[in-house]
């Protein structure tokens, strides 16, 4: 009989948190962002949770007007890196981004962490949407959005390249003959394409579980494609379930077009779940949080979306500015959303970037409702997994505490961790080393 499929969980770190305000709930440690400890217990809770994976997202431009998270927060490997040693099962996944950082760094980075942590390691390859990173990296302009995709695309397939650089019996290690490796056995790329050269070979071996896993983040067209052409897995975002289910069944389709199963990539929506033992308590909980943004901190946070456009010029209590292409170039599917929202709905600006903010989404109400809402949209094929958003302090002990337990009762989820990997606890497959699999085929 066929394993019975389990939900996948995630859950993201994100210090202060990603509302201008929550730093000064009396919860939240206010330095939270560069505090290890908070990131430890935090990944310690989802551990005890059994989440497949923590998640540290990441930018590359701040101003004055970013949330406070985004002035003052770790970078995601070294943080990464620290906690692979304080935690033993849980997928260890970061942003790192394609369009300013060269493969051969960046494969050997994800690399040494998937040793450090014994084959745990997850790269979210992102395209960097803010349009400002140029100006950090000391380039003229912030590449175009299909440029960007094409290349992420490159810089996949070197990096997965440089990854087989060594077969896995690749190392002898022999002290009495003095053979330390098998040069048959190391295999330099000799990559010369549209935007990278890289001779290789990488200074670094395969890992337990072959490569770290491949996240992707964008949800436009080309992101969907890169997503189904090479990635495990793909991080979203939907407010209800038909367009996430909408999502899931393009990006199984892209996988399918590009010769993979459709269980070879996994859809990810991400929720920010408010857990309350009551109705009551869980509004009660929403509020506290909402009551403390302002309408200043709504628009600046709406702006970063639109290349950090000046919302503050419009009236509030009017229908939301028309914005031409603003957006297209950066934050592409969420900004096109957002657009189509206000449109459909006949939104006034102040609607717009407070729902922005403070999304009051589904996830909200007792454990039972939330675990209802986790296993619908599991069953429904609208998610294999969530990737769970604190939006309150608390959040993520709430949810250990009070949801998984029902999920576990349901036998929709682990009561322990399948491997010691993060492949292996995602249920995905090794993948075989090129070149062996080449010597295989032409041995048959
Ligand atoms: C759940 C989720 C997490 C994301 N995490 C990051 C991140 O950490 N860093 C980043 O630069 N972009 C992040 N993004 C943004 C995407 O990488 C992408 O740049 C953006 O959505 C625009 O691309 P698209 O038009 O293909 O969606 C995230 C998006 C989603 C939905």
């Amino acid at each position: 009989m066929a394993k019975q499929k389990k939900l996948k969980l995630g859950a993201i770190i994100h210090g202060v948190g990603g509302n201008p305000a929550a730093w000064r709930h009396p919860d939240v440690p206010s330095d939270a962002s560069v505090n290890f400890n908070y990131y430890k217990e935090q990944a310690l809770t989802a551990e005890v949770g059994k989440f497949d994976l923590v998640f540290i997202a990441d930018g590359l431009y701040i101003t004055e007007k970013s949330i406070p998270h985004f002035l003052n927060r770790f970078e995601p490997i070294t943080i990464l890196s620290a906690l692979g040693a304080v935690t033993s099962n849980i997928g260890l996944v970061g942003t790192l981004s394609t369009s300013y950082s060269e493969p051969f760094t960046v494969a050997r980075q994800f690399s040494s962490l998937d040793h450090i942590s014994g084959g745990r390691a997850g790269w979210n390859l992102v395209t960097s949407p803010l349009e400002g990173s140029a100006k950090n990296y000391s380039k003229a302009d912030h590449p175009t959005h299909p440029e960007r995709y094409k290349i992420a695309d490159e810089y996949l397939e070197v990096t997965k390249g440089l990854w087989d650089s060594w077969e896995d019996d690749a190392f002898v290690r022999d002290k009495e003959s003095g053979v330390f490796f098998d040069p048959e056995k190391l295999h330099a790329l000799e990559h010369k394409g549209e935007f990278f050269s890289v001779e290789g070979p990488l200074n670094i071996a395969r890992s337990k579980q072959g490569q770290p896993v491949i996240f992707q983040a964008g949800s436009s067209e080309d992101g969907k494609d890169l997503a189904g052409k090479g990635a495990d897995a793909v991080f979203t975002g939907h407010g209800n379930i038909e367009d996430a289910k909408q999502f899931y069944a393009d990006v199984k389709k892209k996988a399918i077009e590009h010769g993979r199963s459709p269980d070879d990539v996994l859809i990810f929506p991400g929720i920010g779940p408010i857990v309350g033992r009551t109705e009551e308590e869980a509004e009660r909980k929403y509020q506290e949080i909402a009551s403390l943004v302002t309408i200043e901190n709504a628009l600046n946070y709406l702006g970063r979306f639109f290349e950090h456009h000046d919302f503050s010029q419009y009236p509030l209590d009017a229908p939301f500015p028309d914005l031409g292409d603003l957006g297209a170039n950066s934050f592409r599917s969420g900004t096109d959303k957002i657009k189509q929202d206000a449109k459909e709905h006949n939104l006034t600006l102040r609607e717009v970037a407070l729902g922005a903010l403070t999304p009051r989404g589904n996830f909200i109400g007792t454990p039972e409702k939330i675990a209802d809402l986790v296993q619908q949209w599991f069953e429904e094929e609208a998610a294999d997994g969530f990737i769970i958003g604190t939006g309150v302090p608390s959040g993520l002990t709430d949810f250990v505490e009070l949801v998984v337990p029902i999920l576990q009762e349901r036998g929709i989820y682990r009561t322990e961790y399948e491997s010691d990997t993060l492949r292996g606890n995602l249920g995905l497959s090794i993948p075989e080393n090129r070149y062996v699999k080449k010597k295989v085929t032409a041995e048959a």
